[in-house]
């Protein structure tokens, strides 16, 4: 039998000003990180595309380092028609300035109010494109009405599931080792996986994915 293709985004991107200066976040990349080798372990030949992070490559079938958004949705393009399940955990980063200078700019010439834009959104693009049978899977990391926000965003992205990330408690989310993840399903309300390891999380995440999903493709 053929191997399912999944495609993991992780980390966060970064949008620079110039060759030194940048807009960015705390992620770490962790969560996704542990999410391709979970998949991989599930026996799907897996993908991890990688913002700036500190882990190595995860012991999945191919980790692709990426920098910015731009980056990253050209690299998940090139794979996404030949993917069937994505999970979509990088923090992309919502706005890049407008102009990129190639050099450091000097301190006394730094622009203080840079013009910004926002970057493209990468799993709304990807899902404007999806055929049937593709399984999408996003993140939303919220501070507060976690479950509201996560099923808006099931919904304006069209997807099968989000994993909503309550980030607004010391210790748990970004660059953290633990997490509270809660599952916001299409016409099925919510699964909560509760708090604990990313590694154990992600171990459930994938099982589960493969249970209510997979199955059915
Ligand atoms: N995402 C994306 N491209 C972006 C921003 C977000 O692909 N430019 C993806 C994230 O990887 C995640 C989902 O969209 O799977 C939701 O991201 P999140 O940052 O929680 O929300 P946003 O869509 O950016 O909206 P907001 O900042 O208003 O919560």
């Amino acid at each position: 039998m053929k191997k399912l293709r999944c495609l993991v985004t992780a980390g966060p991107t970064r949008e620079y000003f110039d060759s030194v200066r940048f807009i960015s976040n705390p992620s770490s990349g962790k969560m996704g990180w542990h999410i391709a080798n979970a998949a991989e372990r599930a026996g799907w030949e897996t993908t991890l595309v990688l913002g700036p992070s500190g882990l190595p490559d995860a012991s999945c079938s191919r980790t692709v380092r990426v920098v910015s958004a731009q980056d990253m949705l050209e690299e998940c393009l090139g794979l996404f028609c030949d993917t069937d399940i994505l999970i979509m955990s990088a923090a992309v980063s919502d706005v890049r300035p407008k102009v990129r200078v190639g050099q450091k700019v000097k301190k006394a010439d730094i622009d203080l109010n840079p013009q910004l834009e926002r970057t493209p959104d990468i799993l709304a693009t990807l899902s404007q494109m999806r055929r049937a049978g593709q399984i999408l899977v996003g993140f939303a990391a919220e501070t507060h009405n976690v479950l509201e926000y996560a099923a808006g965003k099931l919904e304006q992205k069209n997807l099968d599931c989000v994993v909503a990330n309550d980030v607004s408690a010391a210790g748990l989310g970004f660059a953290s080792d633990y997490n509270r993840v809660c599952l916001v399903l299409r016409g099925a309300g919510t699964v909560d996986l509760g708090n604990g390891p990313k590694e154990i999380l992600a171990e459930k995440l994938v099982g589960f994915i493969a249970e209510r999903f997979v199955k059915n493709l």
